[in-house]
């Protein structure tokens, strides 16, 4: 069955200097467990649309449905993970972690075990009582998931969470979400602007046209290989790269 459903959802910014149509005639859904990735050209309605989905946004005309109800704001059904970290600075991580838990009222013990289980699983439990400014840059953003995983959220939306961190830390990062995916079988719309990200990470990629942003092509991933590094020189792998980043470069307007 389909948790998420966007149809026919658009959005118009309107300013002193006039109209942008970010995004146009939108239709997608995802189902339950099902891990979707978008990727499209900068500026293309990627974040705009991810915002909408988060209730953060408001969509001009159109509909966005989850479990079949019409999304009017933020929910504690949806997590959101963003780029930048946003932890508390004065807050240890485990603290951090149990905020979400706290403002619901959970009791102190429980929200403890709680955030216990999901450090462990984002693989932090030996930093549980460390501040934000003595972790890295990929430490931070895994006590940011663990946060936003501890809201136990039936859709997890992330928006290039992984965009600011090196490239190795970025493929560990990779392979523990894909590891937390499949234990939480949480659904997961998840933005990037790396190919190789999307199809080790995707069931299945939306590829967006510039803006106004519509929906290009949909990809069913189906590769063979085992879903990590060594995955990037299988020929189905290479075969997903070439298609989204022909369709890419069409959209940014290059010739090859
Ligand atoms: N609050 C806003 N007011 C006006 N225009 C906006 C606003 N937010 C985004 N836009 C415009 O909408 C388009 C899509 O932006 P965005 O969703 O951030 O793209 P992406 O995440 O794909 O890079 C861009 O042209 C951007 O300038
Ligand atoms: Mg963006």
């Amino acid at each position: 069955m389909d948790q998420l459903r966007v149809e026919h959802l658009n959005k118009i910014f309107k300013s002193k200097q006039g109209e942008v149509t970010a995004l146009q005639d939108i239709c997608f859904s995802v189902r339950k467990s099902e891990f979707v990735v978008i990727v499209g050209p900068s500026g293309c309605g990627k974040s705009t649309l991810i915002n909408i989905i988060g209730g953060l946004e408001e969509r001009s005309s159109g509909s966005v449905q989850i479990e079949g109800k019409d999304v009017e704001g933020p929910g504690a059904d949806r997590g959101m993970v963003f780029q930048g970290y946003s932890l508390f600075p004065w807050l240890d991580v485990q603290k951090n972690v149990e905020f979400g838990l706290k403002m619901k009222g959970v009791s102190k013990a429980e929200r403890a075990q709680t955030a216990q289980r999901y450090i462990e699983m984002v693989g932090l439990e030996n930093f549980a009582h460390a501040m934000p400014d003595q972790l890295s840059g990929g430490m931070k953003q895994r006590v940011a998931i663990a946060r936003t995983l501890a809201n136990e959220p039936e859709i997890l939306l992330m928006d290039e969470p992984f965009g600011a961190l090196d490239a190795q830390t970025r493929v560990v990062m990779q392979e523990s979400l894909a590891d937390i995916s499949a234990k939480t079988g949480s659904t997961i719309l998840f933005i990037t602007h790396d190919i190789d990200e999307a199809i080790l990470l995707g069931d299945r990629i939306l590829v967006m046209s510039k803006r106004p942003g519509t929906i290009r092509d949909e990809i069913e991933v189906t590769l063979s290989c085992a879903r990590d590094h060594s995955a990037l020189t299988d020929p189905g792998f290479l075969e997903i790269k070439k298609r989204i980043m022909d369709m890419l470069w069409e959209e940014m307007n290059l010739s090859r």
